[in-house]
């Protein structure tokens, strides 16, 4: 029987994409807000013995988890016989350890909930910092897929002369893939974060590229104050408008607009989050690490 897909709100697109590329088979749901704002959920599909799959980007998912959490507990209890989670952006990766005391680990405690209700979990390009691995925290198989290549091809068809550049040292992970991938130099520059809209950007020994095209690459653009100060740093040094590049463009508030307005040249993300900047069609990079993924079935079915 093939596999049944089931899209989250707002995920339509990137699901019948993934449908095609796997010949599976998209089934219906239903949800809708009560009036005093529970969720209602419908399967109107039938997933008896199915392999079931959700696919559901994570960005803003205080809005979206609860949502996700009782399809995924519906399709199990209405008989599917795994139940898995496609999440091109995959959420709450930052907050990686106590930063204050009394703070949440929310890293771990989102990974637990999302663990307890999937047998597998699909992703792109997930923010290990501290982490080293995803099942330092999932306990499910996570199959991770890297949005590098095709930055790369982006690049290569898209910008003359290149210098690809993090906006931090912890981006040098994300920006070294691609700049080999692209055949172009790479380098990083200091990020101090103060604040959730304060950031400090420091530029040292980058004089060499000037004569270049920079492409700023990061995994996140959520407030964009990093990207921001970033293009503000080099266009003081005499760069030309610097190109951005986001794997997951969450674009918050006026992101998008005070990048703009701080001088980027072209900005663009990957379509891991729908956005007017999705020029990086991931679809078949998530279909490459779903046909990896063995689903693992329950203990019940084995
Ligand atoms: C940091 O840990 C990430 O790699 C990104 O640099 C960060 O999430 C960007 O955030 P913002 O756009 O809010 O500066």
């Amino acid at each position: 029987m093939k596999p049944l897909l089931f899209a989250m709100p707002g995920n339509e697109q990137f699901t019948a994409r993934l449908a095609e590329l796997l010949n599976a088979e998209v089934g219906a749901l239903s949800t809708r807000r009560f009036p005093d704002g529970e969720t209602y959920i419908r399967l109107d599909s039938d997933v008896v013995t199915r392999s079931v799959t959700l696919v559901c980007t994570l960005d803003r998912p205080d809005d979206k988890a609860l949502r996700l959490l009782l399809a995924a507990d519906a399709a199990r209890g209405l008989g599917a016989v795994s139940v898995g989670l496609v999440a091109p952006y995959l959420a709450y990766m930052r907050q990686d350890r106590r930063f204050l005391p009394g703070e949440a680990v929310t890293s771990q405690s989102f990974a637990r909930l999302l663990s307890a209700n999937f047998d597998w979990m699909v992703t792109v390009d997930p923010h290990l910092h501290r982490r080293s691995s995803m099942a330092e925290i999932y306990s499910i198989p996570v199959g991770v897929c890297h949005a590098a290549p095709r930055i790369a091809a982006w690049i290569r068809a898209n910008v003359a002369n290149p210098i690809v550049i993090g906006p931090d040292v912890e981006s040098e992970q994300w920006v070294s893939a691609v700049a080999i991938s692209a055949g172009a130099p790479f380098t990083t520059l200091e990020k101090n974060r103060r604040g959730d809209r304060e950031v400090e950007i420091i530029v040292r020994d980058i004089d060499q590229w000037r004569d270049r095209q920079p492409v700023l690459v990061d995994d996140i653009i959520s407030s964009g104050r990093t990207m921001e100060m970033a293009v503000g740093q080099l266009i003081a040094r005499g760069f030309s408008a610097p190109a951005i590049v986001g794997v997951h463009g969450l674009f918050a508030e006026n992101a998008f607009e005070r990048l703009r307005a701080a001088g980027a040249g072209l900005i663009v993300s990957t379509n891991t989050v729908p956005h007017a900047t999705n020029a990086i069609d991931l679809c078949e990079v998530v279909h490459g690490a779903m046909s990896r993924q063995q689903p693992a079935l329950p203990t019940r079915y084995r």
